[in-house]
């Protein structure tokens, strides 16, 4: 199967270094410049349309009109778009392409490049072959979950960013931590420990365990982690946080609703 990008930014390189070692796939990219990267660069939209039977429609929301501009002159027939762009619903796409357009709209997160995204899967032709090829590709690049396409701007917030929001979470912890004038590097090291053990923790245990009881589990009654999580809920510090969600799923519905 040849997958071609367009675009080749963050979430391409995580898709091509996710799939590279798959056997029987070729990649090959479009972009306006060209990368340091060990695959094939076509300076021309039609060259790299032709080259695929998977077309990745990687660039900002911003730019995909322009692209789809130029798709919809060219012979798109028996291939499969697949478009990981937030905000951009698959009515939006076949007002370019037409109904008749295998299309499919996926929100991954950048951890495709460890296999270990969320992936949200929708297509406007539920069950169709080439369409679950897609999704279980989707399953080798992490979990792929199938999703209607009214959840997409919740998925987004949550999976799609949540990454960064659980980072912005890490950083806290770095902040704390410089009072002890530790290098930077070192603190890195000890918060990958930290946030992986604790990803260990409830790996090996959430399938008999709720959250909650793995909480209740590191908290001695009058104890530090206690006063902690008294503080957390006095503050309302988890209402905050979901309001850190309802930002970016509120985000993802206005880019939607701008001409979707
Ligand atoms: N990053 C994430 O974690 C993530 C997660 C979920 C979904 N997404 C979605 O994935 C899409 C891509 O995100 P990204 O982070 O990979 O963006 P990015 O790093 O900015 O990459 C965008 C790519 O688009 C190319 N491009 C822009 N205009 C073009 C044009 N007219 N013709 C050809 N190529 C063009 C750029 O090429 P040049 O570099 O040559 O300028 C660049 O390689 C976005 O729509 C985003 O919503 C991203």
């Amino acid at each position: 199967m040849k997958h071609g990008f367009i675009g080749f930014g963050n979430l391409a390189k995580a898709v091509y270094q996710g799939l590279k070692e798959e056997e029987g796939m070729e990649f090959a990219y479009f972009a306006r410049n060209r990368k340091e990267v060990d695959i094939p660069f076509f300076e021309r939209i039609d060259q790299l349309v032709s080259f695929a039977d998977v077309i990745w429609l990687v660039v900002k929301p911003q730019d995909l009109a322009g692209i789809l501009d130029q798709l919809k002159e060219k012979e798109l027939t028996g291939k499969t778009i697949v478009s990981p762009v937030a905000g951009k619903s698959i009515a939006y796409m076949e007002r370019y392409l037409g109904e008749e357009q295998l299309i499919v709209r996926i929100m991954p997160n950048l951890a495709m490049a460890y296999r270990k995204s969320v992936t949200a899967f929708t297509t406007n032709r539920p069950g169709n072959r080439q369409a679950m090829q897609i999704f279980d590709i989707l399953g080798k690049l992490g979990k792929a979950v199938e999703l209607e396409e009214s959840g997409f701007d919740l998925f987004t917030s949550v999976f799609g960013s949540g990454p960064a929001f659980i980072l912005s979470f890490i950083q806290i912890f770095k902040d704390k931590m410089q009072e002890f004038s530790l290098p930077g590097p070192l603190l890195d090291e000890l918060l990958l420990e930290l946030t992986q053990g604790t990803t260990l923790y409830f790996a090996q245990n959430q399938k008999d365990y709720s959250i909650e009881e793995l909480i209740r589990n590191i908290t001695s009654k009058g104890g530090t982690t206690q006063a902690g999580l008294e503080y957390f809920r006095t503050h309302k510090i988890g209402k905050h946080f979901e309001g850190v969600l309802d930002a970016a799923r509120k985000r993802s519905e206005e880019m939607s609703r701008n001409g979707n």
